[in-house]
């Protein structure tokens, strides 16, 4: 079973939100998965220009990291995604990923995948900013097995720590478990396949340029 993580702090594992990680990564080794960890503060991913040439040909044509990352993303069972609470979302350096994930997004490419989200904040709204990120993991097709956040009391310190852990810890078990019994979560179907249905619509309507998409999406259910 391969994992992904991918954090999206400047301050990497150093960081409140490496630290709740590094939690859920203990849950992920006791579930018996091989985990790799891709630091968004050590790898070159720019901000997508919006040139359409990935929905024309599959790939995109910024020459940095993200080639990378996206085939680790495609080969993986599972992946985790981290950030910070940045202005009630996340870092930008996760944002530019996400953006950077449009061919992904249109062709429901990690469609029968699972993933996780963990944040932190220096304050709260910690619920708001879990949601989005649960949502890019079901815009990309897979399934969102849940999240975790919390406020900080303290550099790398949090209140209810114990408890906060704990739970971190049983997000990596289940993360592991939901790959090994291929989970379904039916209260995420609604909104999935509403999504993937806008997303056929959307190719076929610009076929004549998205052609690789579109090639993508013939004989697929
Ligand atoms: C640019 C910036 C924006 C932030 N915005 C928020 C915010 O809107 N709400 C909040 O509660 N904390 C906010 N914070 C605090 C961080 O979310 C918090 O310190 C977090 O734990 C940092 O994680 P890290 O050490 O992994 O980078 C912000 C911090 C920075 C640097």
């Amino acid at each position: 079973m391969k994992l992904l993580a991918i954090m999206g702090s400047p301050h990497d594992m150093r960081g409140n939100t490496g630290r709740l990680l590094e939690e859920v990564l203990k849950g992920v080794e006791q579930g018996g998965a091989e985990v790799e960890l891709v630091s968004l503060s050590k790898s070159k991913v720019l901000p997508c220009v919006s040139c359409d040439v990935c929905h024309q040909t599959g790939n995109c044509p910024i020459n940095d990291d993200f080639g990378g990352i996206k085939a680790k993303l495609l080969a993986c069972d599972g992946f985790i995604i981290a950030s910070p609470n940045y202005i009630t979302s996340v870092t930008a350096q996760l944002k530019a990923l996400f953006d950077r994930c449009t061919n992904i997004i249109h062709c429901v490419s990690l469609e029968g995948k699972y993933g996780a989200v963990v944040e932190t904040s220096g304050g709260g709204e910690d619920a708001e900013v879990i949601r989005y990120m649960e949502r890019f993991v079901n815009t990309v097709g897979a399934q969102s097995v849940g999240g975790i956040g919390s406020p900080l009391a303290g550099f790398r310190t949090f209140p209810a720590e114990a408890s906060l852990f704990a739970k971190a810890q049983e997000l990596g078990r289940e993360l592991c478990r939901c790959i090994e019994e291929k989970r379904h979560f039916p209260e995420q179907d609604a909104y999935r396949n509403a999504f993937k249905a806008r997303m056929k619509g959307l190719i076929e309507y610009r076929q004549k340029e998205w052609t690789c998409e579109y090639e993508y999406w013939q004989g697929r259910k």
